[in-house]
C-alpha cells in the first residue's frame, strides 16, 4: 500500500486481516471476560480502532458466578474464578447491544451453556442481529464445570457441540479451545470437522493459589484459571501445534502484552490475536499493541501483516 504526501512516496503497512468469513482492520481483538461488554471501555478508548472485541460470556439467563475472592495475582499471572457471571441474553439485547451495535469494529459474542442445547438456543436467538460478526463458543471455561470435564477437553464432545450450534445459526463460529488437554491438535481438528469457521486459543490454564500463612485458598472457588505472561510459552506452543493441524484460521492468545508478543503468535501460525489480562493493567493496551505491531512490520519491511502468519524460520 502506498500513499503520496507532499510529493513523497510513503509506504504503508497493510495490517488488515482476512479470516475468510470475516475481515478485520487489524489483527488485535480484545479477549472475552477482560473487556466487559465493550461499553465499560467506551469512555476509555476508541473501540473503532480495534480489530474487534469479544464480549463477556453470555448464558441465556443471568448468572451470579462464583463466590469471592475471584481474582488473585501470581508472579507474572492472574488467577480468576469469575465463574461466567453475566447478564443473560435478554438484558444484553435490551441494554448493551444498542450501545455497541453501531461501532465500526468487529463484534464477537462469547456464548456459554449448561448443556449443548443452551449454546444452540443462544446462537439461534441472537442470529437475526446482523451487527454480530461472529460467535465465540466458550466450551473451555476451567472454573464452571461441576466435577466433569468441559466439552473442549474431549474431541467427541467438541465435535458434537460445534455441529449442533453450527446447524442452529448462520452467524460464523469461532470455537474457543482449552489448554487443559494432552493433544490440542486433536481438539482443534474436531472443531474443524464439526464445522467451526475458526478456532481461538487458549482459554486459561487450571490453577490454584494458597495463602500459606492462613492455609486458605486464594480463590473462593479453590480452583481457577491462570492467564497473563506466565502462560505465554505454553499458549504459543499450542497455537503453533493447532495451526499445523487445521486449515481454518487460528486466533491466538495467552499473555500477549506487547506488539512483539503478538508478532510471536502470528509467526507461530495465528492469523489474528486476542489480548486479555493486559487490559487490566492498561485499558489502552490493545491500541498500543496495534501501533507496536505496525512498527514491527515497518522495521522488518513487511508490507502485509498476513505475510507474517506462519512464517517461523526453521532453517538452521
Ligand atoms: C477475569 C477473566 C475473565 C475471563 N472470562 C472469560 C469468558 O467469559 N469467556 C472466555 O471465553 N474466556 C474468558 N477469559 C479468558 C480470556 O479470554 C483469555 O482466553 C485468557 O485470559 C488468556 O489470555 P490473556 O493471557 O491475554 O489474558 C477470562 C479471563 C480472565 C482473566
Amino acid at each position: 500500500m502506498q500513499r503520496i504526501l507532499f510529493g513523497i512516496e510513503l509506504k504503508m503497512v497493510d495490517i488488515s486481516v482476512d479470516l475468510g468469513f470475516l475481515k478485520l482492520k487489524n489483527p488485535v481483538i480484545a479477549a472475552s471476560g477482560t473487556f466487559g461488554y465493550g461499553i465499560e471501555f467506551l469512555p476509555l478508548i476508541d473501540l473503532n480502532q480495534l480489530g474487534g472485541f469479544v464480549t463477556k460470556g453470555l448464558y441465556f439467563s443471568p448468572k451470579q458466578g462464583n463466590p469471592p475472592p475471584r481474582l488473585a495475582e501470581t508472579p507474572c499471572g492472574l488467577l480468576n474464578s469469575i465463574g461466567l457471571q453475566g447478564i443473560g441474553v435478554e438484558k444484553f439485547l435490551k441494554e448493551v447491544f444498542p450501545q455497541i451495535k453501531g461501532l465500526k469494529t468487529v463484534l464477537i459474542i462469547n456464548i456459554c451453556g449448561e448443556n449443548d442445547e443452551e449454546y444452540a438456543s443462544i446462537a439461534e436467538y441472537l442470529d437475526p442481529y446482523k451487527e454480530i460478526s461472529a460467535y465465540e463458543l466458550n466450551i473451555s471455561c476451567p472454573n464452571v464445570k461441576k466435577g466433569g470435564l468441559c466439552p473442549a477437553q474431549n474431541p467427541e464432545d467438541t465435535y458434537k457441540i460445534v455441529k449442533l450450534v453450527k446447524s442452529s445459526c448462520s452467524t460464523p463460529l469461532i470455537t474457543k479451545l482449552s489448554p487443559n488437554v494432552t493433544d490440542i491438535s486433536e481438539i482443534a481438528l474436531s472443531a474443524q470437522e464439526g464445522g467451526s469457521d475458526a478456532v481461538s486459543l487458549v482459554n486459561t490454564f487450571l490453577g490454584m493459589g494458597i495463602d500459606a500463612e492462613t492455609r486458605k485458598p486464594r480463590l473462593g472457588n479453590i480452583l481457577g484459571g491462570l492467564s497473563g505472561p506466565a502462560i505465554k510459552p505454553m499458549a504459543l506452543r499450542m497455537v503453533y501445534q493447532a495451526s499445523k493441524a487445521v486449515k481454518i484460521p487460528v486466533i491466538g492468545m495467552g499473555g500477549i502484552m506487547t506488539g512483539r508478543d503478538a508478532a510471536e503468535f502470528i509467526i507461530a501460525g495465528a492469523k489474528a490475536v486476542q489480548v486479555g489480562t493486559a487490559n487490566f493493567i492498561d485499558p489502552d493496551s490493545t491500541l498500543r499493541i496495534i501501533d507496536e505491531i505496525t512498527d514491527f512490520c515497518k522495521r522488518h519491511k513487511i508490507d502485509q501483516i498476513q505475510d507474517l502468519s506462519g512464517s517461523l524460520d526453521l532453517d538452521s
